[in-house]
């Protein structure tokens, strides 16, 4: 069997008399890609957070296997070890890249590794190399607001992969991008994922991302529902 990345058992968080989470259990294997599925409202964003240590359950825990070896308690972590965690093991693509405006794109892309504690001069190295990788070579000086949506993605991309990421969580990554910009967006994300052998957990909405996934998780009112492996 392959080796997990991230187990969840027994998740379990609720906002007020929400219950986002109703007892959640999974296992998230080295190099897939997970593609987590759902009706708007029903735990997916709650759950990729959870996951992420960006928010703390209310029950169950969170584990994370780095590839190095070792365990992680995520859900155990004090906020200053999660956020720690999220900046060195973790990257993370949103709907809207959430990208700095006033930085251009490589500024974006280095910022992140040099949150980390990498040099300015090797985070714009490894930045640069990202977005040429990506497509975007001859870009890299431009604000944000002068790329289109999907060359904006593709930084956020850059931005998730630059720290040496070993699981990246998006949420919604094409939400807000046609269907031939977001196809392309996807190929950006699963080459620079699983790709270079890192995992990926992708909520979406689209079949068609999903379809591109090696399996999908169903979610409905807080539970998983079940998974299927692509065919
Ligand atoms: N910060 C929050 N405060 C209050 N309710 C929330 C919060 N985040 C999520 N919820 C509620 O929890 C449920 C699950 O939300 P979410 O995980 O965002 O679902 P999805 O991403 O599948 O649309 C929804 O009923 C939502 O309204
Ligand atoms: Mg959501």
């Amino acid at each position: 069997m392959s080796t997990a990345v991230v187990e969840a058992q027994g998740l379990i968080k609720s906002f007020g008399s929400t219950r986002a989470l109703a007892g959640v259990d999974l296992r998230i294997a080295s190099g897939e890609s997970v593609a987590i599925m759902g009706a708007s409202g029903s735990g997916k964003t709650t759950l990729l957070h959870v996951l992420a240590g960006i928010t703390r359950p209310d029950g169950g825990r969170v584990t994370f296997l780095p590839p190095a070896g070792g365990v992680v308690e995520v859900s155990a972590l004090s906020e200053s070890a999660r956020s720690r965690l999220r900046r060195e093991s973790f990257g993370f693509v949103f709907q809207q890249g959430l990208l700095m405006p006033e930085l251009t794109a490589v500024e974006n892309v280095a910022l992140a590794a040099m949150i980390t504690g990498v040099s300015r001069a090797e985070a714009t190295q490894r930045a640069a190399g990202w977005l040429a990788a990506l497509g975007l070579q001859g870009m890299e000086d431009r604000r944000i607001g002068e790329l289109s949506g999907g060359q904006a993605q593709r930084v956020a991309i850059a931005r998730a992969q630059v720290t040496g990421a070993s699981v990246v969580f998006a949420d919604e990554p094409t939400g807000a991008l046609d269907s031939t910009t977001s196809s392309e967006v996807m190929d950006a994300l699963l080459w620079s994922t699983t790709g270079q052998g890192r995992t990926l957990v992708v909520v979406t909405h689209d079949p068609q991302v999903a379809a591109r996934c090696s399996r999908t998780i169903a979610v409905r009112d807080g539970r998983v529902l079940g998974s299927a492996v692509a065919a």
